[in-house]
């Protein structure tokens, strides 16, 4: 991958001038390949090492198609976390809400398998979603009136209820018309509880990031919402949506200004906080 990576940019690995590696959080194992292959090429280059946070590399994927204006408001969706940051600075995260049990992209997918979709199950239910006329009703979990908290067992435990039902039954189970009230469902509270943030700090821009931020259906919704609130909304291309390494390069050049590197003595952290990054 690596030598695929540098001939496709057209730079060999001498004319780098730092290597970035995720550190954290994640699974250890896949996070230990990284940093050990980062640390190795550091040292074998004679290069600067940057361990970056996956999810700073989420929201940083924006800045290498746009400009970023603080103070803004991040809106992560991912497989592993739904939060609302507030950012007034570039490298400055405080996180204001963040979901008590399941992710937004961990909910698509547990749906997706119940209705025996493929994995990653967001991109079909996302499919369905918007090729379904009408569509089961689900609940919204708001939380507390001023609570920027998600919560999505819910509405996974709803949909799952709905399914078993039918199968119970004997019926077809309506995936579509299910898709499309599961996705109405996280969309509006996203969408509203992003609205109050972006009012409530005075944010001169929403930006959104994760896997989750593939979805069509949330981008049009918070296009529609930014529109109406004039303030823009940021979005990273498809390709960089998903998990990507151009991200955590974009998020290394945070470190790279300021000039601060890690030692060979970077491990790799399963709980890395993004505020402490
Ligand atoms: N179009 C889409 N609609 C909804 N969800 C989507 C879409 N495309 C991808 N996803 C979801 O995005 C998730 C993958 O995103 P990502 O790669 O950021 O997650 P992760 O790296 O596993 O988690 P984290 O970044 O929180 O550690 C999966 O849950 C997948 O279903
Ligand atoms: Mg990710």
């Amino acid at each position: 991958m690596l030598e695929e990576a540098v001939e496709k940019a057209g730079v060999s690995l001498q004319e780098l001038s730092a290597i970035a590696v995720t550190e954290g959080p994640g699974l250890i194992g896949a996070l230990l390949v990284g940093v050990v292959a980062g640390k190795a090429l550091a040292c074998a280059l004679d290069l600067p090492l940057i361990g970056v946070h996956h999810i700073a590399g989420h929201i940083y994927a924006n800045q290498l198609v746009h400009e970023l204006e603080y103070p803004l408001i991040s809106l992560v969706v991912s497989g592993g976390h739904t939060e609302l940051i507030l950012m007034e600075r570039p490298g400055q995260f405080r996180i204001i809400g963040r979901t008590r049990d399941d992710a937004a992209g961990e909910a698509y997918d547990k749906i997706a398998r119940a209705m025996g979709l493929p994995y990653p199950g967001g991109p079909h239910v996302d499919r369905l979603a918007q090729e379904a006329e009408s569509e089961i009703k689900m609940p919204r979990s708001w939380l507390e009136a001023d609570s920027y908290d998600f919560s999505f067992s819910g509405l996974k435990s709803a949909v799952l209820n709905v399914v078993n039902q039918s199968k119970m039954r004997g019926e077809a189970v309506q995936v579509a018309q299910i898709a499309k009230g599961f996705q109405a469902s996280v969309i509006d509270v996203l969408v509203e509880k992003a609205d109050r943030a972006v009012r409530e700090y005075g944010a001169k821009q929403l930006l959104l990031a994760g896997g989750v931020a593939a979805n069509k259906g949330l981008r049009s919704r918070l296009a529609e919402r930014c529109e109406q609130l004039n303030v823009p909304l940021l979005v990273p291309p498809l390709g960089l949506c998903t998990d990507n390494a151009a991200m955590i390069g974009a998020a290394a050049f945070l470190k790279w200004d300021k000039q601060e590197f890690d030692s060979m003595e970077l491990k790799a952290e399963p709980q890395l906080k993004l505020e402490e990054w």
